[in-house]
């Protein structure tokens, strides 16, 4: 009795697999398409990455042998098998070991032990070639332990259109995200970590989007937001509302910005009288309260077409400087944006951008432009900046102390930041000191 049973679970067994299989293969094939587009994540665990797992699976010994990072085994013990084996194939060579293959949202990530005589380098150099094997946007090898490197596989790119995250409250104070890195990471500008800001770009190329990004994260946030647009007021106007001070010609920008220096001065009388260093170290009730100026096209403040205009953008320089210099203590932040920051527009632009520390290059025009943009960092970073297409509005090269990645930021459009900026508008701290006479 207990034979037949089994022998009947024998039989029921893999014909059950067989018509699950039978159910779920074409269900999965079928609602695939709808399933990715509406939950690219669960998709992507479901189907993309076995698929892919499968592929890392089959090709690993091949690909590493195509790399040479294969290792063949010594001579004599290809002999003493040859012999042995009385014309078996000889032994085939030794492959790096290959972790557990995890996934991530959008990629997987494994680990690899390194063979006896091989370096980090070499799996950076194959990097290209396995992206290619698997069939994924990109792959990224880091050195993980002494002997083991770490390889994240990015499945789709993370920079063809990133999607504003749900935000929940108004998050940390002075920290925003405004898009997504090419890691798949959030890319987050933190005022208080880097206060100053230098964006270029073309025209179109992404500057306000951005600097809508920001404006819309930091909208919420108790910050006061200072804007100069000398292009008439036409790209900041939009924040109006939220924006406790605008500038919308060179004229009131010196006032504007002279205004924000005394402010700065008072600021650091007060941290003098209190014994601190900066307003972070106040207590909360006598903290002042942080500004951010937003500066849109730099080069209408520094041009010069005449003697008069001379002493109006000297004076624009000199204040914007003095900001830099003092503001990050005393809760002053600057972002600047332009198309063109070229030593050309005078030298106070070349002292300016010696204290903006965060950069952002986006498309550019003219390789001088990335230049002063990304430094004299890695030949790499002005290639990855000037590779920019028109259609990937809104990528750029991050520069930071520690190396470059390549980003994009947020689709927020104009209308988008009207928006934020009409519902958080009752936020606007009045600085009457700031305000400038039309
Ligand atoms: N992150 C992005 N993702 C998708 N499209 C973008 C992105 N950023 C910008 N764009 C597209 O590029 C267009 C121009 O962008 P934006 O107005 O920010 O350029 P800009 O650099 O400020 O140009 P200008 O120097 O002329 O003011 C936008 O209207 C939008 O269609
Ligand atoms: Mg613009």
């Amino acid at each position: 009795m207990e034979l037949a049973s089994a022998a009947s679970a024998d039989v029921t067994w893999p014909s059950w697999v067989l018509v699950v299989a039978a159910v779920l293969v074409p269900g999965l094939l079928l609602a695939g398409p709808a399933l990715r587009s509406r939950y690219p994540g669960a998709w992507w665990l479901l189907c993309g990455f076995p698929a892919v797992a499968f592929r890392v699976v089959q090709t690993w010994r091949p690909l590493m042998a195509g790399c040479g990072l294969a290792v063949s085994r010594r001579p004599a013990l290809t002999v003493v098998s040859g012999l042995v084996g009385k014309g078996a194939p000889p032994p085939q060579p030794r492959v790096p070991r290959r972790g557990l293959i995890r996934p991530t949202s959008g990629g997987f990530v494994l680990l690899v032990r390194l063979l006896p005589g091989q370096v980090p380098e070499h799996f950076v150099k194959a990097a290209p070639a396995m992206a290619e094997s698997w069939q994924v946007h990109a792959v990224r090898v880091t050195s993980w332990k002494p002997g083991i490197v770490r390889i994240v596989a990015s499945a789709v790119d993370p920079l063809a259109d990133p999607q504003v995250p749900k935000q929940r409250g108004p998050g940390h104070l002075l920290r925003v995200t405004v898009g997504a890195l090419e890691t798949g990471a959030a890319w987050v500008i933190d005022l208080r970590r880097v206060p100053h800001w230098l964006i270029v770009g073309a025209t179109r190329s992404g500057k306000s989007t951005l600097i809508n990004a920001l404006v819309a994260g930091l909208a919420p946030q108790p910050v006061a937001l200072v804007g100069i647009d000398c292009k008439g007021g036409m790209e900041l106007s939009l924040y109006e509302p939220r924006l406790s001070a605008l500038a919308t010609n060179r004229e009131q920008a010196v006032r504007l910005l002279t205004a924000l220096v005394d402010l700065t001065l008072d600021r650091m009388s007060l941290c003098r009288a209190a014994h601190v260093r900066s307003i972070w170290g106040l207590p909360d009730k006598e903290r002042p309260i942080p500004v951010v100026v937003i500066v849109d096209e730099i080069a209408e403040l520094f041009l010069v077409a005449s003697r008069n205009e001379k002493d109006e953008a000297h004076a624009a320089g000199t204040a914007l400087i003095r900001l830099a210099q003092l503001g990050a203590a005393l809760g002053v932040f600057l972002v600047v944006a332009g198309q063109r920051v070229g030593s050309d527009l005078g030298p106070g632009v070349t002292a300016l951008r010696a204290q903006l520390g965060g950069r952002v290059c986006h498309r550019v025009a003219d390789p001088g432009t990335a230049e002063m943009a990304l430094g004299d960092l890695n030949p790499d970073a002005l290639k990855a900046a000037q590779a920019i297409a028109p259609e990937q509005a809104g990528t750029a090269v991050l520069a930071s102390g520690d190396g470059w990645e390549r980003a994009r930021s947020y689709l927020i459009t104009e209308a988008d930041a009207e928006a934020v900026a009409a519902e958080y508008a009752h936020l606007t701290p009045a600085l009457s000191e700031l305000h400038v006479e039309p």
